[in-house]
């Protein structure tokens, strides 16, 4: 038996996940031009998304453990458009979970302590230069395909909205 709507975890999940990233993406975008000064401007806000960041990693990863446990939604659509959004949605999913993962260790191999919220983390590892690069251009690279398959999804969402009209977004909440 198929549910007609999400289960209440993966509604609440996806709306809290939904905000905290794009948050986040205003945030990283932003942070990265500030001065590099002594004021402590640039590494606060650094830490600001750092510690949010973090969070969504705790987050991705209960999402990823609910999905075999979660009652199975109908599909909304037939055909290649249900086998284009079941890939869409996969692709979402490992981008929520590679993004925060390649902020993280590219974090903990460069020469900066990471701080959760205000607390210092201890140090994990040696400072790594050539891996903080690599894993800086995997979360630059990671991040903007995100930002691409967050409009492909919002367009899908559109033209469930304004052309099919099945009101699937009563599905979602
Ligand atoms: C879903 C979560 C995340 C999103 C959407 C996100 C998004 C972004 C964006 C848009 C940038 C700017 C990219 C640029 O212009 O260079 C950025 C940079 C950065 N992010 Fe994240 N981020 C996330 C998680 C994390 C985490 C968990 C950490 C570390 C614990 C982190 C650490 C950094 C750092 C250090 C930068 C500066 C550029 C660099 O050194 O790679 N991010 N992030
Ligand atoms: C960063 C932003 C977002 C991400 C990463 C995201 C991700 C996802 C994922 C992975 C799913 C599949 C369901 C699951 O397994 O959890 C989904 C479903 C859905 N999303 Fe989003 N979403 C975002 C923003 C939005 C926004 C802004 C809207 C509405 C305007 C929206 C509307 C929907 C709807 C209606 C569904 C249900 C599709 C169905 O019935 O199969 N999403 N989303």
């Amino acid at each position: 038996m198929h549910a007609k709507r999400y289960d209440r975890l993966t509604v609440l999940l996806h709306w809290l996940m939904a905000a905290l990233i794009l948050a986040q993406i205003g945030l990283g975008l932003w942070m990265v031009d500030l001065p590099k000064d002594d004021s402590g401007q640039r590494a606060g806000w650094f830490n600001v998304h750092k510690s949010v960041g973090m969070v969504l990693l705790l987050l991705i990863a209960l999402r990823i453990a609910w999905l075999p446990w979660r009652p199975r939604v109908a599909p909304a659509t037939r055909g290649w458009q249900h086998r284009a959004a079941g890939a869409g949605h996969a692709l979402l999913y490992l981008l929520m979970l590679i993004v925060p993962l390649s902020g993280f260790l590219g974090s903990v191999f460069s020469r900066y302590p990471i701080r959760f919220m205000g607390i210092r983390l201890p140090r994990l590892a040696a400072p790594w230069d050539a891996a903080k690069e690599v894993l800086s251009v995997v979360h630059l690279v990671s991040v903007y395909t995100l930002m691409a398959m967050v409009i492909l999804h919002l367009l899908a969402f559109a033209y469930h909205q304004f052309v099919l009209k099945d009101r699937l977004l009563m599905r979602m909440r």
